[in-house]
């Protein structure tokens, strides 16, 4: 039977053992909301990168740049972090390189995965439909808040807990049995429970709502977005979708 763990800060992640296994990256508020909706929306990649010069460089190579830092958009670049501005018809079939706070760092921290996919509430049954094809050990990676843990993103952990648990995937952390045994107390009113984190609070002045109450959403999207030489890309079998 395949283990499932989680770990709730990008911190704790040395701790982990992560070759053989699939990592599902997740940055709820709002990075892998974001390449979610990209990808969903027709971006044809996403180039997740640590910081703000190499994005910047990466513009005179073709590609529309986008960074976040402190949940606002850097000066300069063409994106920030708001899922709505990934829906914009002219980034269909465009590259695009991303830089956020913390979001991106957790995929560089994730490298020796097997597999690193993106998971987020807009694709959580595309998620747990592919971890359960595929059979493999799986680690939720937290992006958390500059280490810190969050909330948004321990529901998300919980949630996908709670699905591949009731199919044949063992629990084999404590990190894993907290978060899913928070996800069915909250699941009911999310936004209510969500509006308390921190993230929310420090964002309350940017006019950010819109973005938690979309980025809370479940199922939107039919995809899984996977890194693949560097670049995250829609799975070679939805490529057709
Ligand atoms: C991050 O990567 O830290 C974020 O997604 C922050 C944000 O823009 O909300």
């Amino acid at each position: 039977m395949p283990n499932l763990e989680v770990c709730l800060s990008p911190n704790l992640l040395p701790l982990h053992t992560l070759t053989h296994k699939i990592v599902v990256v997740v940055d709820i508020l709002r990075a892998t909301s974001c390449m979610v909706t990209a990808i969903a929306c027709g971006v044809e990649s996403i180039l997740p990168l640590q910081d703000t010069e190499t994005c910047r460089a990466m513009k005179s190579q073709g590609y529309y740049i986008a960074a976040e830092r402190d949940g606002k958009q850097v000066e300069g670049f063409d994106l920030g972090n708001s899922p709505f501005s990934y829906m914009e018809k002219h980034l269909i079939g465009q590259k695009i390189a991303f830089t956020t706070t913390n979001g991106t760092q957790v995929i560089k921290l994730s490298e020796k995965a097997e597999q690193i996919i993106v998971g987020a509430f807009l694709n959580l049954s595309a998620v747990a439909s592919y971890l359960l094809e595929r059979q493999k050990d799986v680690l939720v990676a937290c992006a958390g808040w500059k280490g810190n843990i969050n909330l948004e993103d321990t529901l998300f952990a919980g949630a996908l807990v709670d699905v591949l648990a009731t199919q044949n995937f063992t629990i084999s952390n404590d990190s894993a049995l907290l978060a899913q045994s928070l996800y069915p107390k909250k699941q009911s009113d999310l936004l209510g429970f969500v509006n308390l984190c921190s993230h929310v609070q420090r964002l309350k002045n940017l006019g950010i709502q819109k973005d938690v109450e979309f980025c809370l959403q479940k199922d939107v999207y039919d995809v899984v977005p996977t890194l693949q030489n560097g670049s995250i890309v829609k799975l070679a079998s939805q490529t057709a979708l």
